[in-house]
């Protein structure tokens, strides 16, 4: 009979000759998903003949590179454990940092709004993929609204999965509503007015830099949740200037603001750019790493006086 710790050793082995970048960890999240016991609590356990079926397959899939999230059906995402599928981008630890930006926003905008208009902050999230980070944000903000949105199919049917899951074990805080459609044009039918926030993960990188990537991006991440155009960023820019025109000025000073994940490549071009189309208070915040990843920007508030 093999035991949890004799299975964690071969898969660990299995996985570091495939070239997994971090085999130990993997290898305790595949056989904690094959058996139901993490490893290192039971080393002696023997595992049932089912299991070891089980844990054969998963290992095949994560040492044909195959990411991790999409093996186990699961990310984390902050607090929040989401399902992930073949099809739809895996959610990103960097991309936790962009939804810490975006809660911090709208913590701040709260009480101003509701002291001057009594409106809800409403937040819109196009290029969802999962969900994450609108649902991250509706898991950790009272009272506000969010509209998530992705173009896909496969997108969509699964953000609003994980929106149903997380609703129905009382997990949001705030209302959450799944839409379909391009970029901003997604909520056009919304019943709740302009945004005060825009947050996004688009797809920034350069077309022709994707094959290049790690097999686990390059061969499982849908090409349309990478490729930015040619260029890269013209997601991005398209965002920026959708922005400048349509998130919230009403009662909000200085404004509602616009907050991206980008190539961290491009962070003094997308300040330009979003400077450019009259965007204001622009500000630059590192990923854990302490790249240049996200920026963020506001629409010049109304003055004083038209309040
Ligand atoms: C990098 S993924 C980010 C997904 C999710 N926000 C996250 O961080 O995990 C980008 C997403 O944008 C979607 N997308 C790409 N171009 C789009 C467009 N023009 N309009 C709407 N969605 C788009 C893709 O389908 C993909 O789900």
């Amino acid at each position: 009979m093999t035991t949890l710790a004799e299975a964690l050793a071969t898969t660990v082995a299995h996985l570091r000759d495939a070239g997994v970048p971090s085999p130990e960890v993997d290898a305790r999240w595949l056989v904690e998903a094959a058996t139901g016991s993490d490893p290192r609590r039971a080393p002696d356990r023997p595992l049932a003949p089912g299991e070891q079926q089980v844990l054969d397959e998963l290992r095949a899939r994560r040492g044909a590179r195959e990411p991790l999230q999409l093996v186990i059906g699961t990310a984390a995402f902050r607090e929040l454990e989401l399902r992930c599928r073949p099809g739809v981008f895996v959610p990103r630890p960097e991309t936790e940092v962009l939804a810490g930006l975006a809660i911090e926003i709208v913590r701040g905008m709260q009480l101003e709004e509701r002291a001057l208009t009594g409106r809800p902050v409403v937040v819109h999230e196009p290029c969802c993929g999962t969900g994450a980070v609108g649902l991250a944000v509706a898991n950790e903000i009272d009272g506000a609204v969010v509209l998530i949105a992705d173009r896909s199919d496969a997108a969509v049917a699964l953000a609003t999965e994980n929106r149903d899951l997380l609703a129905a074990t009382g997990r949001l805080r705030s209302p959450v509503e799944v839409c379909q459609g391009e970029l901003l044009d997604a909520f056009a039918a919304s019943a709740h007015g302009a945004p005060h926030v825009i947050v996004a993960n688009p797809p920034y990188l350069p077309q022709a830099e994707i094959a290049q990537l790690e097999p686990e991006v390059a061969g499982h991440d849908p090409h349309d949740a990478l490729a930015g155009g040619p260029d890269g960023h013209e997601v991005v820019d398209a965002l920026l200037v959708a922005a400048a025109a349509r998130v919230a000025p009403a009662g909000i000073a200085p404004g509602g603001a616009i907050v991206l994940e980008i190539d961290a490549r491009r962070a003094a071009d997308t300040v330009a750019r979003a400077r450019s189309v009259g965007l204001v208070d622009v500000q630059v915040h590192r990923d854990l790493t302490g790249a240049e990843r996200f920026v963020v920007a506001r629409r010049p508030g109304p003055d004083a006086g038209h309040r």
